[in-house]
């Protein structure tokens, strides 16, 4: 059984449609939401659904009962990031699970980045899930494509850009893609234990 967290947002949908669509039936895949309301028409497609929310650990422990792959989506909340992170990490380690798929970002300087916070969070949560000892796999994700116009502002021409700035160069991938990248790691062996950045893609500055 293979379960998404974060699965009614957009890489979350994305990464369960890619599962689909690379064969893995429905009934093995878990979707861990927040609101069983919102999750009607992945229930209606056969997928297993799980309500968790990343503060609440036994709706963690109860939801990750059974699992075998864990794909955690990192928070998109800005309190306690870290804290939620450990509680799905903890909740995986008591449920059993054999692999842990996180979404993690690719970052060259945790000292220089213009999103310190964020950053640290994720180089916290890749530090905590080697201590644990679960089999692991940090995607270093990069920005989405999807959110240039979230980074760049509807007034980039009179503000600038936030992010990257300066000289900064970025290989812009949209969420699709990092879904497929999350599904293949999730259903192909030979990924445990191992950090992989982003591909080297030509690069948009
Ligand atoms: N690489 C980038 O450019 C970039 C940009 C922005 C964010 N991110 C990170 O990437 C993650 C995934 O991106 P996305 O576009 O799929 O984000 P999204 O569409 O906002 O989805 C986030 C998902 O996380 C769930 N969630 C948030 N807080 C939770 C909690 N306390 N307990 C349980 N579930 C919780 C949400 O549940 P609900 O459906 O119930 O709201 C939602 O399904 C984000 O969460 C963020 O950490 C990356």
């Amino acid at each position: 059984m293979i379960l998404v967290t974060g699965a009614k947002g957009h890489l979350g949908k994305a990464t369960i449609e890619s599962l689909q669509k690379k064969g893995v039936p429905a009934d093995e895949i878990t979707a861990l939401v927040r609101d069983e309301n919102k999750a009607a028409d992945l229930k209606d497609k056969g997928v297993q659904i799980k309500m968790g929310h990343y503060n609440n650990y036994n709706s963690l422990k109860e939801g990750l009962q059974s699992v075998d792959k864990l794909l955690l989506i990192s928070s998109s909340e800005m309190v306690d990031r870290l804290v939620q992170h450990k509680n799905v990490i903890n909740a995986a380690k008591e449920n059993g699970v054999k692999h842990i798929v996180y979404t993690g970002i690719d970052i060259k300087n945790y000292e220089t980045t213009a999103i310190p916070y964020v950053s640290q969070i994720h180089k916290d949560t890749t530090d905590y899930l080697q201590e644990v000892g679960i089999p692991y796999t940090v995607l270093d994700n990069t920005l989405y494509a999807d959110s240039i116009g979230f980074f760049s502002g509807e007034t980039f021409l009179e503000t600038g850009i936030f992010f990257p700035a300066g000289n900064g160069k970025l290989p812009w991938a949209p969420r699709a893609e990092m879904g497929e990248a999350a599904a293949v790691v999730l259903t192909t062996p030979g990924h445990e234990d191992r950090i992989m950045p982003s591909p080297q893609i030509p690069l948009i500055h």
